[in-house]
């Protein structure tokens, strides 16, 4: 079997968890050089639901732009009026500013579509208004409103902005466009999350992204934040939420990497960069699943052994195929392959999708693998309590079986009593809420 290198065992993964665990370590001791792990928040506080307001917030992922309207009502109930949008591929390339004066227009579009949450000195720019700002990629945060972005990812290659303020970068758009807005928080959008689903579950203390890219945030102890210079200033038992960057862990010592891996890895604009993420995220599976399909095709065992009009493209096998032929969704399946104008035998669908669950079964042992050591690393499993893990993200969501075979490698790992215990819940409320009770508990 071409792919055999994707069932990874509890012995396999067992180095990866260690390595791991290794990584908090140093990553909480090392003063961050450019690209971070273990990013301190300056949170140090999760919401008891109870908190209530309106605030504005954004939200940018790889795909999406969102600004929030967020009403906290309290009991954990929250109403979102958002307005999203996709920035073009231009814009994701092109000039910072361009970039930011976008972001501002639709800031000043929500004010105005949504001008009835807004007291008139606002409305007419008189009064500031404040803004939580949720952003998916790396940055170095120096405060809880501040912080230097680090490399993008996700197709994004803005110039002019890396090495900058992010607050300062949407200061001076917002100046541009005469708007009266500014940023009270800043955070990542593991941070986000974890903030947004312990409003709805105060008990939760693992926030995973499992979408386009993957990383996770969980409350740390204030003094085993070491590279931190001010530990003093908080009260001994403080715990600050940490952004892991658990995307970029992992390096060639010990990530099982395959040569599909290797060969994904050669054909990026950023080589090198988040290993572990491109064996695991929405962003890379269909690439994978295409790199091993295309052996299968020079073997001659799939499509005998015809390449598929465009099949040999590299990026042109979203994920989503993936879902599409693990749910068995006929017509779907017929709409992949008339895009590729192929006739697929019914033997030719079975090896596919045998290699989509593979790959994909891969992603759940080694996204476990970060579950597994935000778990150790808190020593949760040591308590008698529920373990709440927050997740968002389309590929958790979508994706199918995604839940069950995680919880087969946590099984594997824990034994039942343990995996019992540990809930996985969708944590539907990301960014924008986070960001908004952010932007509060700053206050
Ligand atoms: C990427 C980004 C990270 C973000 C994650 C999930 O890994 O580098 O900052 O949290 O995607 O969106």
């Amino acid at each position: 079997m071409i792919e055999q290198g994707f069932l990874l065992n509890k012995d396999q993964l067992k180095p990866i968890v260690d390595g791991f665990m290794h990584e908090f370590q140093t990553g909480l001791k090392t003063p961050s050089k450019g690209l971070a792990t273990m990013i301190p928040s300056y949170v140090t506080k999760l919401p008891t639901g109870e908190e209530q307001g309106t605030f504005l917030s954004m939200d940018l992922g790889g795909t999406h732009l969102r600004i929030a309207a967020v009403e906290l009502k309290g009991q954990g109930k929250t109403e979102v009026r958002e307005l999203k949008k996709s920035p073009s591929p231009e814009l994701k390339t092109g000039e910072g500013e361009v970039f930011f004066d976008w972001i501002a227009d639709a800031v000043q579009e929500i004010i105005a579509r949504e001008s009835l949450l807004f007291n008139e000195q606002q409305r007419n720019g008189k009064e500031t208004i404040s803004l939580g700002v949720c952003w998916s990629f790396p940055v170095d945060q120096t405060g809880v409103a501040s912080g230097t972005v680090l490399r993008m990812g996700k197709g994004f290659i803005l110039k002019n902005v890396e090495g900058k303020d992010l607050a300062e970068l949407f200061h001076a758009a917002f100046r541009r466009k005469n708007l009266n807005v500014v940023v009270t928080a800043i955070v990542n959008d593991t941070v986000g999350t974890l903030v947004a689903h312990a409003y709805t579950n105060p008990k939760c203390r693992i926030a995973l992204i499992f979408a386009t890219g993957i990383n996770a945030a969980y409350p740390e102890k204030v003094r085993n934040i070491t590279k931190l210079d001010d530990r003093e200033k908080y009260a001994s038992d403080a715990k600050m939420l940490i952004n892991t960057e658990i995307d970029i862990f992992g390096s060639e010592k010990y990530l099982p990497l395959t040569k599909f891996d290797l060969q994904l890895d050669k054909s990026h604009s950023q080589p090198k960069f988040q290993l572990y993420e491109k064996m695991v995220s929405g962003a890379y599976m269909g690439e994978l699943t295409r790199l091993i399909a295309m052996d299968y095709i020079h073997e001659g065992s799939l499509f005998e052994g015809k390449v598929p009009k465009g099949f040999d493209q590299a990026w042109c096998f979203p994920t989503a195929n993936m879902s599409t032929l693990e749910n068995n969704d006929h017509e779907g399946i017929s709409h992949i392959f008339n895009h590729f104008s192929v006739t697929p035998t019914s033997e030719d669908i079975e090896l596919l999708t045998r290699i989509c669950r593979n790959v994909s079964t891969r992603a759940a042992s080694l996204v476990s693998v970060a579950i597994i050591s935000l778990i150790e690393q808190q020593q949760l499993w040591n308590r008698q309590e529920h373990i709440i893990i927050g997740i968002n993200g389309s590929t958790f969501q979508y994706y199918p079986h995604m839940d069950s075979r995680i919880r087969n490698v946590l099984n594997e790992w824990y034994g039942t009593d343990t995996t019992g215990r540990i809930d996985l819940e969708v944590a539907s409320e990301g960014g924008s809420v986070g960001g908004a009770l952010i932007a509060m508990l700053a206050k």
